[in-house]
């Protein structure tokens, strides 16, 4: 059993197990008004806690997030033989790996998150010993599968093999050649597999050259990351990234970029509830595509020189077409609250969605809200996508401005989560939120922030409903300690 299980197991209460559960009481109707600070960006920290590992050199992290999803990653990193001091109240990680214990990454990390997969492309760096993966979970808005990654990772000389296990499957991966420098051509700007790709590459023979590559902020952040640690390593207009080989490494001081879907969220929120936020943190470079849109739905917001403050400019109008793409277009992380936004804008908005086939799960407890939102399996947009012809409901029109009412909600996944958060904000009565902890692996501190904004939001106990993932689900009461730490994206 792991480490961090057994703490985590004898942190728990003994005794039978009631079945309550952690939930949010929102009372809608508070305009959010103050300011709150954006934390370091989730789908930075995780990568670069992952790419420390390719070194035996310390780094000192700044600007850490205080999230799940980062307890996670620590967890597994500490698994690995990393050697972790976190600060939580200061936001410092120092993390050092003198060297890698083992390469096996146990089963109960299995559907935890995305980042074990990453783990190959690191460990294969460090050390191209055998590496066994479990197999990776994550929000479930679509299918997810990691075709890309494992076919980059061939390209450079790994030998990756998938086997069914007892319970779940484990990819089993080795370079015991070394690895060797490629051109590879990703299908699709995917954000792991360019992650993935560039961890291994960093200490392959020779020059990589990744093509359609992710270029998402946190992409840029891990390549600032490895280039102090002592990568040689370019990223060029046309979303090619050049990585030249090397084992020689520094010692690294990084702080985090801002979380920009954490910042976008609270601006959401401010705009909807009609109040006014000021987002610390918040970098205007790394948010120019939704600016647009909160200008074009009639939202205001001023730059500033500390950040970005988010204000209601007067009744909202829709007839946006929104496209949800990967960077530097809408991001999809981005689309659940501002579908929330838009019921309040007055007139019908099409929004398509092209990077999950499956993220509007979440629209059937907003048309019970009082939301009048219609899904379609088309492309509703200027261009089809992916997802053509294959039947997916993965475009809406969504028409307001609509007042919602409150409800007992379950969270699906986390930017569902903060999208229903934001409507029960907006209810003229109070709900309860369910699946608490998808919202607490990525967003830092937030029922105190809302609160510090005028929201009137509580957590208190509840008790769990029958039927629902938190009784039976696979990480629910019924299957307890299993594994402590459930699903993430
Ligand atoms: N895809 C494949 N094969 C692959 C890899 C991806 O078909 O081998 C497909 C996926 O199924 C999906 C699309 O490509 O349809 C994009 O997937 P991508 O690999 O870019 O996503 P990811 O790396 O799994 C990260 C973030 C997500 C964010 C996406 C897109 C992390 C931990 N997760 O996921 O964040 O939505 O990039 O920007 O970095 C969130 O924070 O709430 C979240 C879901």
């Amino acid at each position: 059993m792991l480490t961090q299980d057994k703490e985590t197991i004898s942190r728990m209460p003994r005794g039978p197990i009631t079945a309550t559960q952690e939930v949010l009481k929102v009372q809608g109707g508070a305009q959010l008004k103050g300011t709150v600070r954006a934390a370091g960006a989730k789908n930075a920290m995780t990568k670069l806690l992952v790419a420390s590992l390719l070194s035996d050199k310390r780094c000192i992290f700044y600007n850490v997030p205080d999230i799940g999803d980062v307890e996670v990653t620590v967890a597994l990193c500490r698994e690995i033989g990393a050697d972790i001091q976190w600060d939580r109240a200061k936001g410092v990680m120092e993390v050092i790996t003198k060297e890698i214990k083992t390469s096996y990454i146990p089963q109960s990390f299995s559907g935890a998150n995305r980042i074990p997969i990453l783990m190959i492309g690191a460990l294969l760096g460090r050390t191209g010993d055998d590496i066994i993966v479990p197999t990776v979970g994550g929000c479930k808005i679509g299918r997810r599968s990691v075709d890309f990654h494992i076919t980059a990772l061939e390209k450079l000389g790994a030998r990756i093999e998938y086997r069914e296990m007892r319970r779940e499957g484990a990819y089993f991966a080795s370079a015991h050649n070394g690895l060797k420098g490629a051109v590879i051509e990703l299908p699709f700007p995917s954000v792991g597999a360019t992650e993935n790709t560039i961890l291994a590459s960093v200490t392959a023979r020779g020059t990589t050259v990744i093509k359609n590559a992710a270029i998402e902020p946190e992409i840029v952040d891990l390549i600032l990351f490895l280039q102090k640690l002592g990568a040689i390593i370019t990223l060029d207009v046309d979303r090619t990234i050049h990585i030249q080989g090397t084992r020689r490494f520094y010692e690294v001081e990084h702080t985090v970029l801002p979380d920009r879907l954490e910042a976008a969220s609270w601006g959401m929120a401010a705009i909807a509830s009609k109040g006014k936020v000021l987002v610390e943190g918040a970098q205007h470079l790394n948010m120019i595509t939704f600016l647009n849109k909160v200008r074009e739905v009639g939202g205001g917001y001023n730059v500033k020189s500390d950040g970005i403050e988010f204000f209601y400019d007067g009744p909202m109008q829709g007839g946006l077409h929104i496209e949800t793409d990967v960077h530097p277009g809408f991001g999809t992380d981005w689309q659940q609250p501002f579908v929330v936004l838009l019921t309040q804008a007055s007139g019908a908005s099409v929004v398509h969605e092209t990077v999950y086939e499956n993220r509007f799960g979440y629209c059937q407890t907003l048309v019970e809200m009082g939301a009048d939102i219609s899904l379609f399996r088309q492309c509703l947009g200027g261009k089809s996508c992916r997802f053509a012809s294959q039947g997916h409901l993965h475009s809406l029109v969504v028409r307001g401005p609509t007042p919602l009412t409150g409800r007992d909600i379950t969270i699906p996944d986390l930017r569902a989560g903060f999208a229903y958060v934001m409507a029960a904000l907006l209810a003229s009565d109070s709900s309860t939120l369910r699946g608490v902890r998808y919202l607490d692996r990525g967003y830092e501190n937030l029922v105190p922030k809302l609160q510090a904004l005028g929201a009137d939001i509580e957590r208190s106990q509840a008790a769990v409903l029958p039927g629902t993932e938190e009784a039976e689900g696979p990480y629910g009461l019924a299957n307890f300690c299993q594994s402590p730490f459930g699903e993430l994206s």
